[in-house]
């Protein structure tokens, strides 16, 4: 499995994963690390490690360093990282709306090593410094790949309703102790398109109650509750993504901070998306806004609307064979990420290789 790693991050060294980051391993409880998220993410310096963790960080070191003298040897290709500041995101750099963004991406162990890279070679190059994986396992190669934004949650892992909202509890609270404007959330088979996520969300107020998703297929919600009666209402399909202002996320607080959406999970029985929608509509009495350009993998992805770049998230169902058409596919690319990367960055040093190859 660590072999496995290790040689998919080698066919993608070229496109810069394995830029050397310090190490992070200031991973002790959940709380110090949401808060430690917290703190990065309004530009504090985390608190150094604690001297016991260094050997092993130091090992890991000694690792990358030694495989990187290796990639070189082997592909002479320098292990450069496309400029996010330069690459269509300049307009964020005017506004600084993606910079108000808390991304969470919610994953799991079994994740890791299969969906986390194309991830990381794509669409979090773009938001390197906004995005944070939300797990149940410590990974370092994860970790350091992501420049120390892998996240330990204490949750459970596996596809059960309580540890899926354990961890979009987790995702709330940290993005509650951040100072970002902003909280969106995908899944780990998300490819998000970051520019087109700013566009959107600059014509939105994060002072006023924004609800932004799509919404599931399932038109309504109809449920009867001992506290709220009988209510119906909408969510936002979280295998899409969402986005969440500051000033909806302050009226959730109450009913969602430190293990209290999680617990509003269990008492309504329903899945941790549903329950955002629950809380959002029937608590708070906001609504849902949909958007269109969010995409789960529940859609047929044939059906996507070109262009590309006016989506906001994309999605892929490897067993049905469920993938984003696109115009060229690029080799080693089985979720398609890097195509439609390319397809929507065209400029983009690592798209141009391609281009100049074919
Ligand atoms: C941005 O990218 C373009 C095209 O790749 C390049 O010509 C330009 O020099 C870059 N600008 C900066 C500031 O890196
Ligand atoms: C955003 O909404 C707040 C609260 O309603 C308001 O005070 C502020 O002027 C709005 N900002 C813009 C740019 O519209």
């Amino acid at each position: 499995m660590v072999l496995c790693f290790w040689l998919s991050l080698m066919l993608w060294a070229p496109y810069g994963i394995l830029e050397a980051r310090p190490a992070l391993s200031d991973v002790h409880s959940s709380t110090d690390l949401l808060e430690n998220v917290a703190r990065r993410s309004r530009g504090e310096s985390s608190p150094k490690p604690k001297s016991a963790d260094l050997p092993e960080s130091d090992k890991v070191d000694a690792r990358i360093k030694r495989r990187n003298s290796l990639l070189h040897q082997i592909s002479n290709v320098k292990a450069s990282i496309d400029d996010p500041d330069n690459a269509s995101v300049t307009t964020s750099k005017k506004t600084n709306v993606l910079g108000n963004v808390f991304i969470s991406v919610k994953t799991t162990r079994q994740n890791h090593r299969v969906r986390l890279p194309a991830i990381l070679q794509t669409w979090f190059q773009l938001a390197r410094e906004q995005t944070y994986f939300f797990t149940d396992a410590e990974d370092a190669e994860v970790s350091r790949a992501s420049g120390g934004h892998l996240v330990m949650t204490g949750c459970a892992s596996g596809h059960t309703r309580q540890a899926l909202s354990c961890k979009m509890n987790s995702e709330f609270d940290a993005f509650v102790l951040s100072a970002k404007e902003w909280w969106c959330h995908f899944d780990d088979d998300n490819y998000v398109n970051v520019v087109s996520l700013e566009k959107t969300l600059k014509s939105f107020n994060s002072s006023e109650l924004w609800y932004l998703g799509r919404d599931s297929i399932r038109p309504t919600i109809d449920l009867t509750t001992k506290q709220w009666g009988d209510v119906r209402f909408r969510f936002a399909t979280g295998g899409a993504g969402f986005c969440i202002s500051r000033a909806l996320a302050n009226e959730m607080k109450p009913h969602a901070f430190k293990g209290r959406l999680r617990e509003l999970s269990e008492e309504i029985r329903l899945p941790d998306d549903v329950t955002v929608g629950f809380l959002v509509e029937v608590i708070v009495g906001a609504k849902l806004t949909a958007l269109p350009n969010f995409h789960s993998h529940l859609e047929e992805m044939l059906l996507i609307r070109k262009p590309l770049r006016n989506q906001i998230s994309l999605s892929y169902n490897s067993k049905r064979k469920n993938f984003v058409p696109v115009e060229q596919l690029l080799p080693r690319d089985p979720t398609r990420f890097l195509s439609i990367h390319c397809e929507i960055f065209r400029e983009l040093p690592t798209c141009k290789r391609f281009r100049r190859r074919r």
